[in-house]
C-alpha cells in the first residue's frame, strides 16, 4: 500500500502548491485593460479593495486646474500623496488609459502623451492593492511594473528600497517637483542622505547623514509591523525605527524624505476619535540645522538664512532686511533688500553713519570666514568696529575674544542654543537705493531743483568760514523753530551719530592744524583727514569765541547740529570738548560749483522764484513768506564782508520775526544779479 500512500501525499503536495502559489506570487486585478480615468473632478479615483488607498488625479493646491497623477491615503483628511508620476502637472481633462497594448498612458485633452509606462502585450490589467502599490499585471497576474519599485519621496509598509534606488524630496510642502534632498541606498550598501543641486545630480551631492552599512548587499525594509531597518539579507544591520506601543493594524504608517531634508517616519491612528492626524515617530537626522555643514553648498535653509529648530522642525529665517528668494519655498534662501557692500569709494558702507548692525545671539554661519582677529581687547564693540571699517565684511561673529569676519553669500546658517557667538549683520540704516537715486537726480544737470543754499556753500573751501556761520544760523533756527524745516523734511536718519574726538586725534588729523581753509568770526577752519577707513576728509573748526558760552551751551549746540540731518546740509561728524579746546568736525566736500549756486540762490531771491529751492519740500512750499525770511537771513549770514554779517542775537531775532529782515545785498562780488 506504499504506492497508494505516496500517491496521496503527492496529490496533497500538489494541492498545497496549487493553493499556495497563486496566493504568494499573483495579485488580483482591480481594474481591467481598456479602462480609463480622467482628471475631471467628477471622475472618482480607483480605490484599493480595503479603500485605504486611492489612485487617480489630485488637484494641486497652488495651480489652477492642474492635476498630479498620484496615489494617496484615502481616509486621511490631510492630503497625503505617497506616490506621483514625475511629470509636469497636467491640465483638466487629461486622461489616463491602459491601451490595448497594455501601456499606461497619460495624455492631455489634445491627445498628446505626457507620461507613459510600458506594460507590454502581456499586460492584462491593473491592480491597486491594499498596501498602496499600483501595478500592471501580466496574464499570470504577476507585476510587470509597479509604483513600489519607482518610489518618489515616500515608502510604505511592505515596500523596500534596493541598492541604487533613491527617494527624492519634493520642492516645497505643496510643490511636487524635485527638491534639494535625496535618500540614496548606494550600491555599496550605505544608506545616505544627500543635498543635491538639480539637475546636475551626482557630482554636486553632499552627504549629511548615513547608516554606514557598507554590506554590499543592503536593502532598506519597511515591514508590515512598522519597523524600518537596513538588512544585509540576513541580519538587521541597522535599525532606523522600532514600532512603538500599539498594534500596527491600528495605525497607518509611512516614511518620507520631506522637502526640508529630514527623513521622517509618520504614523496615524486609524480610529476616528483621534482625528486621523500624522505624528512623527522618528526623524533622521535629529537636528538638520546642525547636520548639514558642507564646505560648499547652501546648507539646510539656503544661502543667507538662519536655520532654527522649532518644535523639532527646522524653520528657515531671513535676517532683518533680507527676504526669502521664494516666499513659498522658504528653504531656498534669502536675498538682501539692499545693495550689498561694494567697496566702491562711494558705496554706502563707506559712509559709516549709514551702517547699522543687527545682533543675533547664538547664531553662526560656520564655514564662511575670511578673517579672524583675536585678542583680549576684542569685545563686541571692537568686533563691530572691525567689521564697520572693512568694506568686505557683511557679517562678523563675536565669540569670547575673537571676531570672525564672514564673506558673502552666507551658508549653513543656524541658531545654536548652546552656541556662544553673536552674529553682527551689517545693513544700511536707510534705503540706500533711494539715496543713490536721489544723488543721481541731484547730480544731473537740473541740480537746481534739489539743492538748498547751504550744502553747496559748505562744500566750498573759500567760503567754508561763511558756511560754518550759516550752519550755526540754521542750528539756531532749528533750536527756536523746528516747524518749517521740521523733521519731516529732514531725512529719515533720526539718530545722532556724532563722535567725540580727543584734541590729540584732531591735531593728528590736521597735521598739527596746518592747512587753513578759512577764518571766520568764531574761529579758524582747517582741513583734515580722519584715520578711518575709508579715509574721510573733514573740515575742522577751532572755536575761539565760544569760551564764554559755557559747557552746556556748547553741548546743546553740538547735539542740535548733530541731529540736523538733511540731504542738503553738510553733516557734523564729531566734536572735541577737552579743557579749553572746543572744535567742530564737519564733512568736507570738494567742489557741487558753489559760486554756480550762490548766484542761483541770489537770483532766485531777486526773481522771487524761491519755490525752486525747495521743490520737494511740501512744508516749506506752504509757507513761502517764512522761506523768504529764512533765505534773506541766510544771505545776510554768508556775506563775504564779515562786518556785514549779523550777530547771533540778531539772527535769532530775525528768525523769530521779532525784528524785520532788511533786503540783503549781493553776498559776494563774484555774484551776478541776473
Ligand atoms: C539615484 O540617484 C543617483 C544620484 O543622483 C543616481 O546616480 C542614480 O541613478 C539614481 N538611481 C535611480 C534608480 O534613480
Ligand atoms: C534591530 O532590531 C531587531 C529586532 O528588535 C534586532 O533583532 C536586531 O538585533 C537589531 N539590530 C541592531 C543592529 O540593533
Ligand atoms: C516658488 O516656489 C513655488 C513652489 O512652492 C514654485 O511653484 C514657484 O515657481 C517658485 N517661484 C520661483 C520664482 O521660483
Ligand atoms: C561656549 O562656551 C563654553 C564656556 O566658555 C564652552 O565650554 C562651550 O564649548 C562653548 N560652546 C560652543 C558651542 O562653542
Ligand atoms: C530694515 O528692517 C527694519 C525692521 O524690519 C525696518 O524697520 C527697516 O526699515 C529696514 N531698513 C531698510 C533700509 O529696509
Ligand atoms: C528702496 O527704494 C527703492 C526706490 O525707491 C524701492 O524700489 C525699494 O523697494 C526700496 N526698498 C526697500 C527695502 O524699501
Amino acid at each position: 500500500m506504499a504506492s497508494s500512500n505516496f500517491g496521496f501525499l503527492q496529490s496533497l503536495l500538489l494541492l498545497l502548491l496549487l493553493l499556495l502559489i497563486p496566493r504568494v506570487f499573483s495579485y488580483d486585478c482591480t481594474h481591467n485593460k481598456g479602462l480609463s480615468l480622467s482628471s475631471n473632478e467628477a471622475d472618482p479615483p480607483w480605490l484599493s479593495p480595503n479603500k485605504e488607498f486611492a489612485f487617480g488625479f489630485q488637484k494641486l493646491p497652488n495651480e489652477e486646474n492642474h492635476f498630479l497623477l498620484a496615489i494617496w491615503f484615502n481616509n486621511i483628511p490631510e492630503t497625503t500623496i505617497v506616490w506621483f508620476a514625475r511629470a509636469d502637472p497636467v491640465p483638466q481633462g487629461s486622461t489616463l488609459k491602459q491601451t490595448d497594448e497594455g501601456k499606461l498612458e497619460l495624455s492631455d485633452p489634445q491627445g498628446k502623451i505626457l507620461w507613459e509606462r510600458a506594460g507590454g502585450a502581456k499586460s492584462m490589467c491593473a491592480s491597486m492593492d491594499d498596501s498602496g502599490n499600483f501595478m500592471l499585471l501580466d496574464g499570470d497576474k504577476n507585476p510587470i511594473w509597479q509604483t513600489f519599485t519607482e518610489p518618489t519621496d515616500t515608502i510604505l509598509p511592505s515596500q523596500t528600497l534596493n541598492m541604487g534606488e533613491n527617494l527624492t524630496a519634493r520642492y516645497s510642502r505643496e510643490s511636487y517637483g524635485d527638491g534639494r534632498f535625496q535618500l540614496h541606498l548606494q550600491p555599496d550598501g550605505n544608506l545616505v542622505l544627500y543635498t543635491v543641486t538639480m539637475p546636475t545630480g551626482d557630482g554636486s551631492r553632499r552627504a549629511y547623514w548615513a547608516t554606514g552599512t557598507m554590506t554590499g548587499n543592503s536593502q532598506l525594509v519597511f515591514n508590515e509591523n512598522g519597523y524600518i531597518y537596513v538588512t544585509d539579507g540576513n541580519l538587521w544591520v541597522y535599525n532606523l525605527t522600532k514600532n512603538t506601543a500599539g498594534s500596527n493594524q491600528d495605525f497607518y504608517h509611512m516614511a518620507r524624505i520631506d522637502y526640508d531634508g529630514v527623513f521622517r517616519q509618520y504614523r496615524c491612528e486609524k480610529s476616528k476619535t483621534c482625528g486621523l492626524k500624522w505624528s512623527v515617530v522618528k526623524r533622521f537626522p535629529e537636528d538638520i540645522c546642525s547636520a548639514i555643514l558642507t564646505e560648499v553648498g547652501r546648507g539646510a535653509c539656503g544661502y543667507n538664512s538662519i536655520c532654527v529648530e522649532v518644535n523639532e522642525e527646522p524653520e528657515c529665517l531671513c535676517p532683518e532686511n533680507y527676504s526669502y528668494l521664494n516666499e513659498s519655498a522658504k528653504n531656498l534662501g534669502c536675498r538682501p533688500n539692499f545693495e550689498l557692500p561694494s567697496c566702491r569709494l562711494n558705496g554706502w558702507e563707506s559712509n559709516l553713519d549709514l551702517v547699522e548692525f543687527n545682533e543675533y545671539p547664538s547664531t553662526n554661519w560656520p564655514l564662511d570666514d575670511y578673517d579672524l582677529q583675536i585678542g583680549s581687547g576684542v569685545d563686541l564693540f571692537t568686533c563691530k568696529q572691525l567689521c564697520l571699517n572693512d568694506c568686505f565684511c557683511t557679517v562678523a561673529i563675536h565669540n569670547g575674544n575673537s571676531c570672525w569676519k564672514k564673506k558673502y553669500p552666507l551658508s549653513n546658517g543656524r541658531r545654536d542654543p548652546n552656541g556662544n557667538g553673536t552674529a553682527l549683520v551689517k545693513v544700511p540704516k536707510v534705503n540706500v537705493t533711494q539715496l543713490y537715486l536721489e544723488s543721481l537726480r541731484q547730480n544731473n544737470k537740473d541740480q537746481s531743483t534739489t539743492v538748498l543754499i547751504v550744502s553747496v556753500l559748505l562744500g566750498s573751501s573759500v567760503f567754508i568760514n561763511i558756511v560754518m556761520t550759516l550752519g550755526i544760523c540754521i542750528a539756531i533756527y532749528f533750536w527756536y523753530n523746528n516747524r518749517l524745516l521740521s523733521i519731516s523734511s529732514v531725512s529719515s536718519v533720526a539718530s545722532t551719530n556724532i563722535r567725540s574726538y580727543t584734541y590729540k586725534e584732531l591735531e593728528k588729523a590736521t597735521g598739527g592744524f596746518k592747512q587753513i581753509l578759512g577764518k571766520g568770526a568764531f574761529g579758524t577752519v582747517y582741513k583734515g583727514v580722519l584715520a578711518s577707513y575709508p579715509k574721510k576728509f573733514v573740515a575742522i573748526k577751532k572755536l575761539e569765541k565760544f569760551e564764554q558760552e559755557g559747557e552746556k551751551e556748547f553741548k546743546t549746540e553740538v547735539s542740535v547740529i548733530g541731529q540736523t540731518h538733511h540731504k542738503n546740509l553738510v553733516r557734523l561728524v564729531g566734536f572735541c570738548d577737552e579743557g579749553e579746546h572746543r572744535l567742530l568736525v564737519y564733512e568736507y566736500m570738494t567742489n557741487d560749483q558753489e559760486e554756480a549756486l550762490m548766484d542761483w540762490v541770489y537770483a532766485c531771491y531777486c526773481k522771487k522764484t524761491l519755490d525752486k529751492l525747495v521743490e520737494n519740500d511740501e512744508d516749506a512750499r506752504n509757507d513761502m513768506k517764512k522761506l523768504e525770511r529764512l533765505v534773506m537771513v541766510a544771505i545776510w549770514c554768508i556775506q563775504e564782508d564779515a562786518s556785514l554779517r549779523p550777530s547771533m542775537k540778531k539772527v535769532t531775532q530775525m528768525l523769530e520775526g521779532v525784528v524785520d529782515v532788511s533786503v540783503p545785498p549781493r553776498p559776494s562780488i563774484y555774484c551776478s544779479t541776473t
